[in-house]
């Protein structure tokens, strides 16, 4: 089974989740848009729910499959959200950011009753850290704010994060994003903290104590953690 049949049959599992009337979060990320795309065909087919979006490619995709939107000023509180993961602890401790959305992904996530992660077998991790962790920076500051996020990490290397076009990626809420390749991340609350202390960090991929259940998918079929 190809690694994007495996993210179709995690998002096609996380569907059962899906009761109607619920407000949902919508994930960014290849895997976050098969379960779009799958939700789509339900909601054509008369499914009612309503979804905050947490990406504008997200928003894109929603609302040319006709899935109804809301926001978090209009809806302050949603039932689930279903996300991609990059990389994924035994204790569903998360790195998320890989496609430059933790921000709005964090702050839906945190507005919801329950997390679900929608992964492919390889996501699934002893320790993490082997991905390297995306942290939103504002651009003021940037240089400062590199070199504190470099003395946090124990002075491993930081970069930048650029665009196709050579430039400094730009998220959708105007920041810029270093990648910092960790190594292995012993206590991710704990660098979680020290990071999110430095002015100019906006806020990490570690995602802590939200996601309650995941859902593999590999070559041998979908399995559920909780
Ligand atoms: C975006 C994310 C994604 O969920 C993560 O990068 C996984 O993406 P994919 O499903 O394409 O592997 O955190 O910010």
């Amino acid at each position: 089974m190809s690694a994007d049949a495996m993210k179709r049959a995690a998002a096609a599992r996380a569907l059962e989740y899906v009761k109607p009337d619920m407000k949902l979060g919508l994930g960014t990320g290849s895997t976050a848009a098969h379960f779009v795309d799958l939700l789509g065909e339900k909601v054509k087919a008369g499914l009612k729910v309503v979804g905050v979006p947490t990406s504008e490619a997200t928003r894109a995709q929603a609302e040319s499959l006709g899935i109804p939107l809301t926001t978090l000023e209009e809806t302050t509180a949603l039932d689930m959200t279903v996300d991609g993961a990059d990389e994924i602890g035994p204790d569903l401790t998360l790195i998320k950011g890989g496609g430059g959305a933790l921000l709005r992904e964090k702050i839906v996530a945190g507005a919801s009753k329950q997390m679900v992660v929608i992964a492919d077998e390889t996501k699934w991790v002893k320790t993490l850290g082997k991905f390297a962790l995306p942290i939103e920076v504002v651009p003021f500051g940037l240089g400062a704010t590199t070199r504190a996020v470099e003395e946090a990490v124990g002075g491993k290397p930081c970069t930048l994060r650029k665009g196709k076009d050579g430039l400094a990626f730009v998220t959708d809420g105007g920041h810029f994003i270093i990648d910092a390749a960790m190594g292995e991340i012993i206590d991710p609350p704990a660098l979680a903290a020290r990071l999110n202390m430095i002015p100019g960090v906006v806020e990490t991929g570690l995602f802590v104590g939200m996601a309650g259940v995941v859902v593999l998918a590999g070559a041998d079929g979908v399995r559920v953690v909780e």
